[in-house]
């Protein structure tokens, strides 16, 4: 089938290139320049694992063109997917002006029938005002249909999730627009869902609402966990046993981060507002989150007694493992939080060091190639994205590079035992006390 994806972020390219790869011609089209000159050279925009050489193979094999023409999209696709940005406005809802210019631009250019999909996390009634908005701007006599087709996809893993979705959701308003969608993800084995355009929206926020909730969740728990002694790894993982419950997001830690769960529960939250309904239940959930970040800070001072004038190493400032996004990760407000009581920070990440440098300018944070020079003179090592590879670094060598031989784990990544074996202080979150 012939499409067009309008947006190349995360989560345009990867459904780009992802569609190339099921067999499809795409022409994926974004109005920054320099980002498709890029992509036209091999370049990529960000760091997600599987992307880059999947981008390459459907350049190459011209079942994937980039262009910065939405023009050349329209013309030639069935279907269009908008995937521009909706970031948060400051009163929390999401901003739709990009999703507007699209779909204004989409309908100068449309002269016979076009599914146009929304696939960015938009409130629910997007969908509406995208068919009114097309309906104003259209020729006379133009057919269109709008659907919803949210995307479940992990920074990290998207391109597996793509093509090994646990359901595929479709959020129609024609069987003509169910056909068309059907028959694009045919190569695809996943369980289909079905609904109205509204209902499609509402499962994309409702899902990720509902992760934010569990990580929340067992935070609240650690914290109750912290006070009696308890461990909030075993617990989560008596709870987990439960099919009703499930194990997973129930890792404490440090809170969610990234460009999704806290923007779209922030506008979820604002969407609620608007309809009439005060959703105590997710102000709640995010009013966690964001104790969650201080907490780590105060783990870290339990553990060194004094901050000021201590220096910290930091382990990760990515939002989480497998990304070089730092959008929202807990790591600025940490470093932050660490800087404001007269700390300073020494810090590293596998992919993250060049975003961070712009984010930490003026900061006294000094940015390392490697965890071991992170360690040198620091009083203690505080875990901040759980990357596999910090499982198994040299504790022995890290340990006589430290002034302090202390660990604070926001992530629970590490055996505590294993560490005071070595001789280490050891502090996690929900199952060890800094004293
Ligand atoms: C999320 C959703 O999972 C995805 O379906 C949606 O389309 C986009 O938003 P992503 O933001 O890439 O994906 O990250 P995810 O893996 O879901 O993790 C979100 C945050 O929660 C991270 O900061 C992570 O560290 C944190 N997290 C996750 C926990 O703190 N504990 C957990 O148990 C799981």
């Amino acid at each position: 089938m012939q499409l067009a994806v309008i947006g190349v972020g995360h989560v345009g390219l990867v459904t780009a290139a992802c569609f190339a790869e099921l067999g499809h011609q795409v022409v994926a089209v974004d109005q920054d320049t320099a980002r498709i000159e890029g992509l036209q050279h091999g370049k990529m925009p960000f760091y997600e694992p599987e992307l880059e050489p999947l981008v390459r193979r459907h350049l190459a094999s011209q079942r994937l063109r980039v262009t910065t023409t939405i023009a050349e999209g329209v013309r030639q696709a069935q279907l269009i997917f908008i995937c521009v940005g909706t970031p948060q406005r400051p009163d929390g809802s999401a901003d739709l002006a990009a999703v507007e210019h699209v779909v204004c631009d989409i309908a100068q250019h449309l002269s016979d029938y076009r599914l146009i999909i929304e696939k960015s996390t938009v409130p629910v009634e997007t969908g509406h005002w995208i068919e009114r908005t097309l309906q104003r701007h259209v020729k006379a006599g133009v057919e269109f249909d709008v659907a919803s087709n949210p995307e479940f996809l992990r920074e990290g893993t998207a391109v597996h999730d793509f093509l090994h979705p646990d359901r595929i959701v479709l959020g129609v308003s024609s069987a003509r627009a169910q056909q068309l969608l059907l028959q694009l993800y045919a190569p695809l084995k996943a369980p289909i869902v079905t609904t109205d355009v509204k209902s499609a929206e509402l499962i994309k926020h409702a899902s990720n609402a509902f992760l934010a909730m569990k990580i929340s969740f067992i935070n609240a728990i650690a914290q109750v966990c912290e006070r009696v002694g308890a461990d909030v790894t075993d617990v989560a993982e008596g709870m987990g046993l439960d099919p009703r419950i499930g194990r997973a997001f129930l890792n404490a830690g440090l809170g969610f981060g990234g460009f999704c769960f806290p923007k779209d529960l922030e506008a979820f939250i604002r969407i609620a507002e608007q309809v009439g309904y005060d959703f105590t239940l997710l102000k709640a959930v995010k009013q966690i989150n964001e104790d969650q970040k201080r907490h780590f800070v105060r783990r870290i001072e339990s553990a060194l007694w004094v901050l000021s004038g201590k220096t910290i190493g930091v382990l990760g400032l990515a939002f989480k493992a497998g990304t070089d996004d730092m959008r929202f990760a807990p790591a600025i407000d940490i470093v932050r939080g660490l800087c404001e009581v007269g700390a300073t920070v020494r810090a590293y990440d596998p992919q993250a060091l060049s975003i961070a440098n712009g984010l930490f300018r003026g900061l006294p944070v000094t940015l390392c190639n490697d965890p071991y020079a992170v360690a040198e003179g620091a009083d203690c090592l505080a875990i901040v994205t759980e990357w596999p590879e910090f499982k198994t670094l040299d504790f022995a060598r890290l340990k006589s590079l430290l002034r302090q031989p202390t660990i604070v784990d926001g992530r629970n990544l590490l055996d505590p035992e294993a560490l005071r074996a070595l001789g280490f202080q050891y502090v996690g979150i929900g199952r060890e006390n800094p004293t």
